[in-house]
């Protein structure tokens, strides 16, 4: 940290003295777009001006207090938001090493809140009522519409007091399984009002990973719609709980309740499987209740939501988040990182079944106030439609949206004004140079600071990010940690290594908004994340630092891959392929893939006797669709006769990695491979 200091010390004084001179600044803005990826993007001069953190030495006047004090810098942000009483004496109490005892991490204990009033009747109170507090753009153009805080709160409560009504209390789980309508943030609002705790399932993952998910959250009350649209295809949803809810039944997580919201435009009642009793049509008694609820006063430490993510193992892990530490810095690094202000628009094309949709569609929007756009099916040609018609100023999206639009040609955008951008933003993966240029110069018209924001499920909110205003960013890194936020590099042994250096990233101490356990598994939670590197939070990521301090994140560093910003676990796929009768084992890699980041790489070996064939490729395939989600489904599919492993059976992934992106002059030793043969094999049948 020392260290960090002393690197963004010494650039203080190198921006602040150059943006004096716009000419100069455009002029080092030309040729860091010319040149290298180690180049300085620099802000303008006027967007400098008006932003939040001006400069660099604001920045790190900030900074410095929020690590140096970190209960006073926490407890004066903290204080603008609503709290019904204040937190106790200590702002918060941390421990994160494991040989000292539990890993425990509290924030605000004591202070009692709601994050729903936070976000809705605080906006309304303060004169906001009629602002439009959410935009929604459907998937053909035409379909649209928009609420407004005073409205979104009469429908939070009016589902609030149903779930109430049907015995959902403080501290209940709630499963949320629905498309980007509307009713998905109404849904989790109106749970946060009540205490209750949601836990929301992308409308992607198949009825066998929400059955996991019933099963190890064991909600009341499943929330979903009978079908959605997404481009010319029609998916049947409530198919997919009804099979889950029969899975989780015989497994002893029976739903009393499944309420079904009627989406028109996909699917008709009289087409929708329907069981009497257990389900229920949204539209025909949420409307019927009041539409003002009391607000649950909550504890800063009560559970607010849970959020199933791809871990090393099959199990996916629920990760914890509480609600006062949350709710402050959700709400703070929004209005940082962005440098919003009450003018803007922001459209973030995530979906609320990820973390994203959580703390940056929801959330931390709402708690400023905010109008947001919440996403659509964005095509090449849609999107920037979309960006004039609402004159949308923030856009937060994921790098491989950045190249696909890039791939479709620089027409599609230019087609369009898009001068009401003003903050760019990506997150999900390492954003690539090329794709961050032509973001930035193409999208942004080199106008638009870019805000690569780097931060995890597990984190809640943004690690390390660009405060868009403060300081020149460089292609490709997330730039600085956020206040409060200290990142370590640690080597094989944990050791922390100083200076320019790459490694393993870890954070130390904690963050308001860090995850406190994994559900019903406290165990995995520290096994995972704080025992790899004692006295740290391990990522699970690996970074590099530059001369000047800037973070570059290089991706997962254990058995995780990330497809296009969706975490997966590469146990997972291989427990979906063996479970297909004729697949005998199979081994899963991340390659290098030109839109998604990263794409899915399976080597396969067979029942004996079983020929490869092109159906059977298929039907591979489909059994992965159909246990964990299409967004899941493997790009290529490897014969594989035998897996290298080592004498003691462990699979060689290493080994897999470089057949996998045809680098076969770099295999490495194979001499303590069982069988080496097996290798010579494997790259026989690659283009098979
Ligand atoms: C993993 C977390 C955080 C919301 C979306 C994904 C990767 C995320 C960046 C970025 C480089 C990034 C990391 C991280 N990642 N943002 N800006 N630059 N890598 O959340 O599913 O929890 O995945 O996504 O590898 O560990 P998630």
């Amino acid at each position: 940290t020392e260290n960090h200091l002393r690197h963004m010390e010494s650039l203080a004084t190198l921006p602040s003295g150059a943006r004096k001179i716009p000419q100069l600044n455009a002029m080092i803005l030309g040729e860091a777009m010319a040149s290298e990826e180690n180049d300085l993007v620099y802000p303008s001069e006027e967007f400098s001006l008006q932003a939040h953190v001006p400069r660099p030495a604001k920045y790190l006047e900030m900074y410095k207090r929020s690590v140096e004090d970190p209960a006073g810098f926490w407890s004066d942000i903290a204080s603008e938001f609503y709290w019904e009483q204040k937190w106790g004496q200590q702002v918060y109490s941390e421990n994160l090493d494991v040989r000292k005892g539990t890993v425990n991490i509290e924030w605000f204990k004591g202070g009692i809140t709601n994050i729903c009033y936070n976000c809705l009747d605080r906006n309304v109170e303060s004169g906001n009522g009629d602002k439009v507090a959410l935009y929604w753009e459907g998937n053909d153009p035409g379909f649209d519409g928009s609420l407004t805080y005073k409205q979104l709160l009469a429908q939070v409560c009016q589902l609030a007091n149903y779930l109430k009504d049907v015995g959902v209390k403080k501290g209940d789980a709630v499963v949320i399984y629905l498309p980007m309508l509307m009713e998905l943030p109404i849904a989790m609002l109106a749970c946060a009002r009540i205490g209750a705790v949601h836990s929301v399932v992308f409308a992607g993952f198949s009825a066998e990973s929400l059955a996991q998910r019933i099963m190890d959250c064991k909600p009341k009350v499943v929330l979903t719609s009978n079908a959605v649209r997404r481009g010319a295809k029609v998916i049947g949803l409530k198919d997919i709980v009804d099979a889950a809810l029969l899975e989780s039944a015989k497994n002893g997580a029976s739903v009393d309740i499944c309420l079904t919201y009627e989406n028109k435009s996909a699917m008709t009642r009289e087409s929708t499987n329907w069981k009497e009793r257990r389900d229920i049509w949204w539209q025909d008694v949420v409307p019927k209740y009041p539409a003002t609820c009391d607000v649950e006063w909550v504890d800063a430490e009560d559970p607010l939501f849970l959020l199933y993510t791809s871990g090393s193992t099959g199990k996916p892990k629920g990760v914890l988040h509480t609600t006062g530490g949350y709710m402050v810095y959700t709400g703070t690094t929004f209005k940082y990182a962005f440098d919003y202000k009450p003018s803007d628009v922001y459209w973030c094309t995530a979906d609320c079944g990820w973390i994203t949709g959580h703390s940056y569609v929801t959330y931390g929007p709402l708690l400023n106030g905010a109008t947001c756009l919440a996403p659509t099916y964005p095509a090449a040609g849609r999107c920037w439609e979309i960006v004039d018609k609402y004159k949308v100023t923030i856009f937060y999206t994921a790098p491989t949206l950045v190249r696909s639009l890039m791939r479709a040609g620089d027409e599609y955008v230019t087609r369009y004004s898009r001068k009401s951008l003003r903050v760019l933003g990506s997150v999900g993966e390492p954003i690539n140079p090329s794709a961050w240029r032509w973001f930035f110069n193409v999208v942004g018209e080199s106008r638009c600071p870019i805000s690569d924001t780097w931060w995890q499920t597990e984190t809640g909110g943004f690690m390390i990010t660009p405060l868009p205003g403060a300081w020149p960013q460089k292609p490709g890194s997330a730039t600085y940690p956020f206040f409060g936020v200290q990142p370590v590099i640690v080597d094989e042994k944990g050791n922390e290594i100083e200076g320019e250096c790459s490694g393993y990233l870890c954070i130390k101490h904690s963050w308001p908004s860090a995850f406190r356990t994994l559900y019903g598994d406290h165990e995995r939670y520290e096994t995972t994340y704080f025992k790899p590197f004692p006295g740290y939070y391990f990522t699970g990521d690996g970074c590099s630092r530059d001369n000047d301090g800037y973070y570059w994140l290089t991706g997962r560093v254990d058995d995780v891959i990330n497809v296009s910003g969706h975490r997966i676990g590469t146990a997972e796929v291989e427990s979906a392929l063996v479970s297909h009768p004729q697949c005998a084992e199979a081994a899963v890699v991340g390659v290098e893939h030109e839109v998604k980041g990263q794409g899915i790489y399976v080597f396969v070996t067979l029942v004996e006797g079983v020929p490869c064939t092109e159906e059977l490729r298929k039907s591979l395939i489909q059994t992965v669709r159909s246990q964990i989600g299409a967004f899941a489904a493997p790009d290529k599919i490897h014969w594989a006769p035998g897996l290298p492993k080592t004498r003691s059976g462990k699979i060689m992934r290493r080994i897999l990695r470089k057949i996998a992106s045809r680098q076969l002059g770099e295999l490495g030793d194979t001499s303590t491979l069982a069988d080496p043969s097996v290798v010579d094999q494997l790259i026989a049948l690659a283009d098979v």
